[in-house]
């Protein structure tokens, strides 16, 4: 199946090699490697094997880079992200088109993610000059207690497949909203929106240094050992699996840095017998579920339904998968596009079978559709679920809804808390007493009440338990790119006067 790619308004804005100390540039190799469409399997473009000695030199640019750049206004770098914000405003087509062909999403998912990409740009402008310390009344006499907060100094920053604009904008706004310079590794599957993203921070006027990226495939091991592992690196950020997080997380604890994991979830979401409006349920359900094909750290992943709207729920909820149209992202009336690669296919195919063959039942698709192209599955529901099929323990990571039965509130907190991770979770209610009863009893760091989609740069994202620590985004999203300093003054001796 072949799908015409719309052309780039700016040409000029795909770029085939990484950047370092403001400039565009190869890997010392030479060696590059290939980034293919998910819809087709056709070769988009190349992009440089970095390998260690490269990223040391993308390093040493941040270092150089950052005595400066932490000493500018905070006013100055708030104006720097503004003009950041407003170039991804203008080219969001370009940008948009980009995601879609390397990362396979909907045309219109794509431009939404451009618009959350860009708002993460426009808040952290706004919570650069708002960085405050404090005044704290001292314990010894004579001595008074204020913190500064400065930036913790060059950051890595390493960034998945499933958001290739958002997941970066989302870390480098705050981090130059604090004054850090910033090495960041693209994903090997999505170079390209990373690299344009790039060069509007060039346009923008981000000085030279400020920002790298780097990309590599092969050498993303390599790639990942030296930035983690660097002594001038301060802090790590991380957005990917709980494996790798755990990996990473041994090697910055070389050098103890500051880190925060945003790593897998298995979003539990609930529907009980009490909610007034059955069909918005089913909406939140399909938002959260079907989202970039199932393919985000929050989309719903057990969906549990209360025994006595279960069928119900289950129809409703099957007419409107039936109804969605897949195919390649640039296809007219395409809701969804394919997953991202073959691994991705293969586990979701294992999840299917497993469930099926564990006694659910396939109502809507349950196949790979290889006439589309190499990674289409069909978006898939499946009844009957239960506890010791994988979709309860394991994340899928794609467009796979499995409905599970329960009886009581108490029972499916337990379902629901069952997993190690604890990312997002989403429940519908009309009770407001179980609102909060629930949403206090979910080991989660992130609860969607009557909602599907929680994701927004004014709210925290982030997790508990094996989904990490860290926020992003909000007003506590630049504390991580921060640390507080305490200056102690001594010998002041007050003033004791009568007026
Ligand atoms: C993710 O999948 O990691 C991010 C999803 C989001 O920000 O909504």
């Amino acid at each position: 199946m072949s799908h015409t790619v719309p052309p780039l308004k700016d040409p000029s804005l795909f770029i085939e090699k990484c950047y370092v100390n403001g400039e565009w540039v190869t890997a010392q190799s030479g060696k590059t490697f290939e980034v293919h469409d998910p819809a087709t399997g056709k070769l988009i473009g190349t992009c440089p094997e970095f390998d260690a000695a490269d990223t040391q030199k993308a390093i040493d640019a941040a270092v150089a880079a950052f005595p400066k750049f932490r000493t500018t206004l905070a006013r100055e770098r708030a104006r720097m992200l503004r003009r950041w914000y407003q170039l991804v405003v203008d080219n969001a087509d370009d940008l948009a088109t980009l995601i879609t062909w390397e990362n396979g999403k909907p045309l219109a998912d794509a431009r939404g993610e451009v618009n959350y990409a860009a708002s993460f740009f426009e808040w952290f402008s706004e919570e650069a000059p708002r960085v405050y310390g404090d005044t704290i009344p001292a314990t010894v006499a004579g001595n008074r207690v204020l913190t500064l907060k400065e930036p913790v100094g060059v950051v890595g920053l390493i960034t998945p497949w499933n958001f290739p604009a958002a997941m970066i904008t989302r870390k480098i706004g705050p981090a130059l909203a604090a004054g850090c310079t910033v090495v960041a590794k693209s994903p090997g599957e999505t170079p390209f929106t990373a690299n344009a993203l790039a060069e509007l921070a060039r346009r923008a006027g981000i000085p030279k240094g400020v920002v790298n990226i780097v990309t590599a495939a092969k050498n993303t091991p390599e790639v990942g050992e030296v930035i983690t592992t660097h002594p001038e690196i301060r802090k790590i950020s991380f957005t990917g699996s709980t494996g790798v997080g755990k990996l990473l997380m041994k090697q910055a604890s070389s050098t103890v840095k500051k880190v925060s994991w945003e790593l897998g979830g298995n979003a539990p979401f609930i529907v009980f017998d009490d909610v007034e409006d059955l069909d918005a349920a089913v909406a939140g359900a399909i938002a959260s579920k079907f989202r970039s094909s199932g393919q985000t750290c929050v989309c719903a992943n057990r969906i549990y339904v209360q025994k006595g709207i279960y069928d119900e729920f289950a129809k409703r909820f099957a007419e409107k998968v039936r109804a969605f149209k897949l195919g390649a992202g640039f296809g007219e009336g395409v809701t969804h596009g394919p997953v991202i690669h073959s691994r991705a296919i293969e586990k979701v195919n294992e999840h299917v079978r497993d469930a099926e063959s564990k006694g659910a039942k396939v109502v809507v698709g349950g196949n790979k559709v290889p006439s589309l192209g190499p990674n289409f599955f069909e978006l898939t529901v499946l009844t009957g679920m239960t506890k010791d099929m994988k979709i309860a323990s394991e994340e899928t990571f794609g467009p796979v809804a499995g409905l599970f039965p329960f009886e009581t509130e108490e029972e499916v907190v337990q379902l629901a808390n069952r997993a190690e991770v604890g990312l997002a979770a989403y429940f519908y209610s009309s009770n407001v007493k179980r609102i909060f009863r629930v949403a206090e009893a979910l080991e989660v760091g992130m609860v969607g009440v009557n909602t599907g989609i929680i994701s927004d740069p004014a709210s925290p994202f982030g997790g508990v338990k094996q989904s990490g620590f860290g926020r992003e985004g909000s007003k506590y999203g630049i504390d991580e790119y921060l640390v507080v300093k305490s200056v102690t003054i001594g010998g002041i001796n007050p003033i004791i006067s009568r007026l």
